[in-house]
């Protein structure tokens, strides 16, 4: 059992892990995001695309604060196994279903740490020939990007840390978490 969601600290296999971004400010940032994305695409539908599993808390609280219309489809990678460092290599688990030809696309990423995801989603989606790809991402560890990558919406720039919660998972678990915590540095 978890004890508290939005104890300030938790200790997860031993190792301590702090808030760092409350619950408040996630869904102030998100409703901004969401805000910005319905202006920007005005009188056009887009497909967002959600990345699973993390992205899915972020996801629907995006989608919640989207005031013009939309679609959405998933789709999923692995790339890090049960490690906290990126393994460096990203394998395709779950295609699309949408036909992207000429639609206007948004990927919606919970973390941007190498790069590589992104830079592996966008090459796939390109290939289906739609309108437009852009992206979307809650947090972005820019100590950590070595690849080249264009992000368009960025919730949070956060340090070299490896976080939980809002979706972002601990060896599968404490995706459930309001809070995102970060490893305490010892
Ligand atoms: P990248 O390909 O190195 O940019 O890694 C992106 C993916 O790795 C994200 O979509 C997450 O699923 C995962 N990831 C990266 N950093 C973290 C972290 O600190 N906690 C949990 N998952 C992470
Ligand atoms: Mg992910």
């Amino acid at each position: 059992m978890i004890s508290k969601f939005n104890a300030e600290e938790i200790t997860v296999n031993g190792e301590k892990f702090e808030i760092l971004i409350d619950e408040s400010t996630i869904q102030k940032r998100v409703a901004e995001l969401g805000e910005q994305i319905s202006k920007d695409y005005e009188g056009k539908v887009p497909i967002f695309i959600g990345v699973l599993n993390g992205s899915v808390i972020f996801f629907a609280d995006l989608i919640r604060n989207i005031s013009i219309n939309c679609e959405v489809d998933f789709l999923k990678l692995s790339s890090y196994g049960d490690a906290k460092i990126s393994s460096g290599n990203v394998r395709l688990i779950k295609e699309l279903n949408a036909d992207i030809k000429d639609r206007d696309v948004i990927i919606v990423e919970d973390i941007v740490d190498t790069g590589l995801s992104i830079v592996y989603m966008k090459s796939l989606l390109k290939s289906q020939n739609p309108n437009s790809v852009k992206v979307v991402t809650l947090l972005h560890k820019s100590e950590a990007t070595k690849y080249d990558v264009k992000l368009d919406y960025v919730g949070f720039q956060i340090p070299n840390k490896f976080v939980i919660g809002y979706g972002l998972d601990h060896t599968q678990k404490y995706r459930n978490l309001r809070s995102i915590y970060a490893l305490k540095s010892t």
